[in-house]
């Protein structure tokens, strides 16, 4: 169910260019899934007026805590970039339609791009609970933007491309995928529509699902901010509340 809760940050710092590690707590961290997202007021007052979504990092119901992996763009983020622990933030949520991980039996593959890598963070784990291999393939634009490569390293086997080939194999997540084994049963991804539209071509004929990004409004289905085409009988989806995540080769991006 959909909460709209004053949640209380319990840490935050900055762990790579403009990228920022928040931790929060509160209720709705109980009902959290991988893949979904929130939709936060970044303001004490309404400036600025619309919330801004961040994805579902990491949740730890046991603390009642989850995190969020962002980076700054503009007033929004900025803004949530101040906050100390202690401060409280308005958080509507959890929202959206989260990663399928039960179509993961035995290996799964995880590409993620820039600011689309941190949903595929609590994916990564919960199938690793389940038994479940994971072999994750992240792309940035140069090493100083790189995080998160130590947490994914732990999970399983962990590729990281850069655009400049400052850290890691210098290129795309293309580049990695080309040479890896097709064994997996399902591959995750979440990045840029480019990168999403080069994933899903390059594994045409596996099962795959995409985390799609698109400016909101509401967050909630109600206001046609967030529409996109799809090739199925439905014509158009709302990316907040039919998606984020859809099955490969259904929205035209
Ligand atoms: P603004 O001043 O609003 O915009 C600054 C720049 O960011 C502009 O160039 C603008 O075009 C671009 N931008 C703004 N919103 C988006 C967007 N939705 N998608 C792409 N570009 C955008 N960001 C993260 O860093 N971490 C996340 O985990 C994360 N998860 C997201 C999950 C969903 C479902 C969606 C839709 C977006 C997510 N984003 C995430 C993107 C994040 O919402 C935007 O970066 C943020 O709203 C920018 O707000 P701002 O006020 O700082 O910048
Ligand atoms: Fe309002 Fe999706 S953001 S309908």
């Amino acid at each position: 169910m959909i909460q709209k809760e004053w949640m209380t940050v319990t840490n935050q710092r900055n762990i790579a260019n403009r990228i920022y590690e928040l931790t929060v707590r509160g209720g709705m961290v109980a009902s959290m899934e991988p893949g979904q997202f929130v939709h936060i007021r970044t303001g004490d007052s309404f400036e600025p007026l619309l919330r801004r979504p961040i994805s579902i990092a990491a949740i730890n119901p046991e603390k009642s805590e989850f995190t969020m992996l962002y980076r700054v763009e503009g007033r929004g983020t900025e803004v949530l970039a101040a906050k100390r622990a202690g401060d409280k933030i308005d958080v509507l949520g959890p929202l959206g339609n989260g990663f399928p991980i039960g179509e993961a039996k035995q290996k799964a593959v995880l590409i993620g791009g820039g600011i689309g890598v941190p949903p595929l963070y609590e994916l990564a784990c919960q199938l690793n609970a389940r038994g479940v291999e994971t072999v994750h393939v992240l792309g940035f634009e140069t090493a100083e933007a790189v995080f998160y490569e130590k947490e994914f390293s732990v999970l399983g086997e962990t590729h990281i491309t850069t655009v400049d080939g400052t850290h890691g194999i210098k290129g795309f997540v293309t580049h990695v995928m080309n040479e890896l084994p097709t064994d997996f049963d399902v591959y995750y991804s979440c990045g840029p529509s480019p990168m999403l539209k080069a994933v899903e071509e390059l594994y045409v004929d596996k099962k795959g699902f995409l985390s799609y990004e698109q400016r909101m409004g509401c967050g909630i289905g109600a206001c046609f901010a967030c529409v996109c085409k799809t090739n199925d009988e439905r014509d158009y989806v709302k990316v907040c509340s039919d998606g984020p995540v859809f099955p490969a080769k259904v929205v035209v991006a």
